[in-house]
Formats: structure tokens, C-alpha cells, sequence
């Protein structure tokens, strides 16, 4: 058989050679069940004399498993064998991607994400298991060096049958790759309209490999299939790494189970207080939104006695009034002025956060009492739900991505600030919160160590 365009023009709209037109996908037959340590180009060799200078040889990574003898011995008993199979997607797992039921997407330590670890029992004898290749590309570049040894040029495609998030079906995929390009580049050209292609990279890897299978099969026991005709021999991005998405520019890097999972363990870690804001203007619906949130906060006797002022207009007013009353407090200690003046004008955070919220904690649903020790219980009962509802707040404006502040000012001057705001003379300030985007990005931290702060008794 001979190339279909030996002149290998280059005239299909995309660029690639003439050949394409002529694509064809060959099956070789005649090969054996592959054991440890035979020779897989040789056999190839020997099976397709037809392979000439151009072809992809698109092989499936089991065959290369078995020749490579990344085999392991498993029980055969059914239920022991997939425990087994378990404990080596385990083993074989460098990071967690998703999880539908027991079955686990993961990253191997090449960064390739498939199921169980691209591990699965199928096509090995029954008291075996395969893993994938230790190093795909290395494999594949053997191949093509064992190939150029006797003179001819072919690319290799080394393939395995992966799902994909969004679309039902399985398809292959190129895992590894030698002397084939696998990532067409069109980003900067120009289609035929005239439209500059910003984001088009084609994976043309994968679309090879899903060719081969097309003509491979599960079940035939036709492991290597070429794809002739494309022209995609030669340079460029020739290794399936390069298929790989970096982890960070990965919009999909986790599943969406697991991401809510972490998304709501690290919701409280990332609240800290933020004292310095960028003054990006904070969207009011957003502010409701947590607010909203924070008023589902525990209360006693299923009240609501929580309330947030958003102070705008009367901040100067009020920020001049605390001050006012924080210096008649220190003058009243017995501190000269100047101390006083430089004492005051440390933490001017509520002058600089974007907003300003003011908590307050109402004695709506309050019950009375005739002794003095439990109505003092049944304030504080209220003013710790005061606490709770500002801490989810806090948390709420942290997962919008929005810094706070929690600054106490209020609770020494509740006359003041009752008379600034005009409020009524039971409602109790539970400091003041400073709000805005934070000047440097919200990052959660560990949790801290229980030490003596945990008891069991
Ligand atoms: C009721 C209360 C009052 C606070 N008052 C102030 C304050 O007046 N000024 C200030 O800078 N921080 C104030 N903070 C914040 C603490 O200093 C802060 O929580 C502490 O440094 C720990 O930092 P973190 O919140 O990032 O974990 C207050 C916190 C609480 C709970």
C-alpha cells in the first residue's frame, strides 16, 4: 500500500496536508495476548510490513502494559479482587479529583486524570491486574525509535478509554505520544471569514486516538490500529503531557462534589480580619445576601432579636461622636493629651473600610425576671446570639469573597451611637464592621490546634 499523497499538498482549509482528504484508519490484525518483556514494535512490525514513512501507529496502553510488565499479580476471587483493584487506585493516586459513589477520579503522578486511575481489570488474564505505563511518551518514543531503526518515520499514539465530564460515552484518549503532533496551534490564525481564532487549540492527539478505536474496538483484540493520511507526523507539541491542562488554568480541577465539600470546610477558615480594603465599591445585593445569612443565626426562644444598620450617611457623625467620648474617657483616667492623641489616632479602619455595619442586639422577646442574676443570664444569652449572627456574617461576607473587620468601638459608647442613629434605648451595639474587597486576595488557613482549649471531662 502506498501513501494515498506522496506530494503531501497543503491545501485543506485548516492547513493540513491534501493526504487528509485521503484519511484512512487501518486495523492490524494477527497480533498476540502481549506478555512481559515481547518485543510490541517488532510484533507490530512484523504483523502490518504495509506501515509506511507518515503513519501514526495509535496503540492501546494495555498492550504496552503487558510488554512493559506493569502487571500485578491479584486474587481472582471476585470480591477480593476488586478490593484489591481498590487499594491499587489508592496507591496509584496523587490527588482526588471526583467521586460518584465508590468510584473515584483521580490524578496520577503523570497528571493524568481518568477513572479508577486508568486501572481496570478488563483485557488481563484473571488473576492479574494492569497499571498504566510508568511513562507513556517514553513508550511511545521507543516505539518510534525501534520504527526509524529500520528506516521508516512513524508517529505513535498511545491510547486509553477515559469518560468525559459533560458528554455520556466513553472515548480514547491519547495518553502518550512520540513523533506526531497532538496539539494543533491555530491560535493567531485566521478563519476563512476573516475571524482571528483567539482560543483554538485543536487536540489532535485525542482525536487520533478516538479514530483508532474506531477501528480497534473493545472487544476485537485488535490493540494497534494507523491512522494514515493525516500529515501530522513530525514536530511541534508531539508528547501527551502536553495534552495535559496545567492544574491552575483548569476551570474543572475538581469535582463538584468534592469542591462544595472543601468550599464549606473552609468557609469559617477564611474569614480573617481584614484591615486594609482596595475601595472597590461592595454590591449592596451581596451585602443582603449575607446578611440574610447571618439572621439565620441561633437565637433564644426563637426570636430575631438581631438588627444591622448600614451607616452611610451618619458615619462622620458617628465616628466624631465615639471619638468625642473615647477622649473624654481617657481624659477622665488621667491621660495627658498628647498620649491621648496618639492612642486615638491608631485604627482608623472604620474610616477606611468601604462600608460600615453596625450590629445590634434588640431586647425583643427578652423575658423578665424579678432577680438580678437571671436577668444578667438572660443578657448575655442575647448578646452571645448577637455574637453568633456577627460571626455568620463575617463567614458569609468571607465566601463572597469580601474582607471585614469587626471593631468593638460601639460597645463603649451604646448612649451615643443609640442618639447618633436614632435607635431605640434597648438595642445594644455589638461593635462596629468594617466591610469592603480586601486590598490582597482571602486565603483560608489551617484550623487552629485544640491545645488546652478542648476538654473532656
Ligand atoms: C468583639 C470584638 C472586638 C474587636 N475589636 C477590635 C478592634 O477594636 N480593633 C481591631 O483592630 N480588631 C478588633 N477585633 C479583631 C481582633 O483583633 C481579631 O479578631 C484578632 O486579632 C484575631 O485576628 P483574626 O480575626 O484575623 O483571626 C475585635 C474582635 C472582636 C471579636
Amino acid at each position: 500500500m502506498t501513501d494515498p499523497d506522496p506530494a503531501g499538498r497543503t491545501d485543506l482549509p485548516d492547513g493540513r496536508p491534501a493526504a487528509a482528504a485521503g484519511l484512512q484508519v487501518l486495523p492490524i490484525f494477527g497480533l498476540p495476548d502481549f506478555r512481559p518483556g515481547d518485543d510490541l514494535a517488532g510484533a507490530i512490525a512484523a504483523a502490518a510490513p504495509w506501515i509506511v514513512d507518515g503513519d501514526v501507529l495509535v496503540v492501546t496502553s494495555k498492550a504496552v502494559s503487558k510488554v512493559e510488565g506493569r502487571l500485578v499479580r491479584s486474587p481472582t476471587e471476585p470480591e477480593a479482587r476488586e478490593n484489591f483493584r481498590r487499594d491499587l487506585v489508592d496507591s496509584e493516586t496523587v490527588r482526588l479529583v471526583a467521586q460518584i459513589g465508590r468510584t473515584k477520579i483521580v490524578e496520577n503522578r503523570l497528571g493524568i486524570v481518568a477513572a479508577a486511575a486508568g486501572i481496570d481489570a478488563s483485557n488481563v488474564r484473571l488473576d492479574e491486574i494492569a497499571l498504566l505505563p510508568e511513562d507513556p511518551d517514553a513508550s511511545a518514543a521507543a516505539i518510534v525509535a525501534a520504527f526509524a531503526a529500520n528506516g521508516l518515520k512513524v508517529g505513535v499514539v498511545i491510547t486509553d478509554t477515559q469518560g468525559r465530564a459533560w458528554r455520556n460515552g466513553v472515548i480514547d484518549v491519547a495518553i502518550g505520544a512520540a513523533g506526531v503532533r497532538v496539539l494543533e496551534d491555530h491560535r493567531g490564525g485566521v478563519d476563512a471569514f476573516g475571524n482571528e481564532l483567539v482560543v483554538t487549540q485543536v487536540g489532535l492527539g485525542d482525536e487520533i486516538a478516538a479514530a483508532g478505536d474506531l477501528v480497534k474496538g473493545k472487544l476485537a483484540g485488535v490493540p494497534v490500529a494507523v491512522v494514515r493520511g493525516l500529515g501530522a507526523t513530525g514536530t511541534g507539541s508531539v508528547t501527551a503531557r502536553s495534552l495535559i491542562r496545567p492544574y491552575e488554568e483548569d476551570l474543572f480541577r475538581l469535582g463538584t462534589d468534592l469542591a462544595i465539600q472543601q468550599g464549606r470546610r473552609e468557609a469559617v477558615l477564611l474569614r480573617r480580619t481584614v484591615r486594609s480594603f482596595s475601595g472597590e465599591p461592595v454590591d449592596e445585593d451581596v451585602l443582603r445576601r449575607c446578611i440574610g445569612t447571618a439572621l439565620t443565626a441561633p437565637a433564644p426562644h426563637h426570636t430575631r432579636p438581631v438588627r444591622f444598620v448600614l451607616v452611610r450617611k451618619h458615619r462622620q457623625a458617628l465616628l466624631q461622636s465615639m471619638l468625642a467620648e473615647w477622649e473624654a474617657d481617657l481624659a477622665a483616667d488621667g491621660w495627658p493629651d498628647d498620649r491621648i492623641a496618639r492612642r486615638t489616632s491608631r485604627g482608623q479602619i472604620l474610616h477606611h473600610a468601604t462600608e460600615i455595619v453596625v450590629p445590634f442586639v434588640t431586647g425583643d422577646g427578652r423575658h423578665d425576671y424579678p432577680d438580678h442574676r437571671r436577668r444578667e443570664a438572660e443578657r448575655t444569652m442575647f448578646t452571645v446570639a448577637g455574637g453568633a449572627a456577627v460571626q455568620a456574617l463575617l463567614v458569609a461576607l468571607a465566601a463572597e469573597g469580601l474582607g471585614s473587620a469587626w471593631i468593638s468601638s460601639t460597645i463603649f459608647a451604646p448612649v451615643v451611637v443609640r442618639s447618633v442613629l436614632g435607635l431605640p434605648d434597648d438595642w445594644e451595639p455589638l461593635g462596629t464592621i468594617g466591610i469592603g474587597h480586601p486590598a490582597g486576595p482571602l486565603q483560608p488557613r489551617p484550623a487552629a490546634g485544640t491545645g488546652d482549649a478542648f476538654l473532656i471531662r
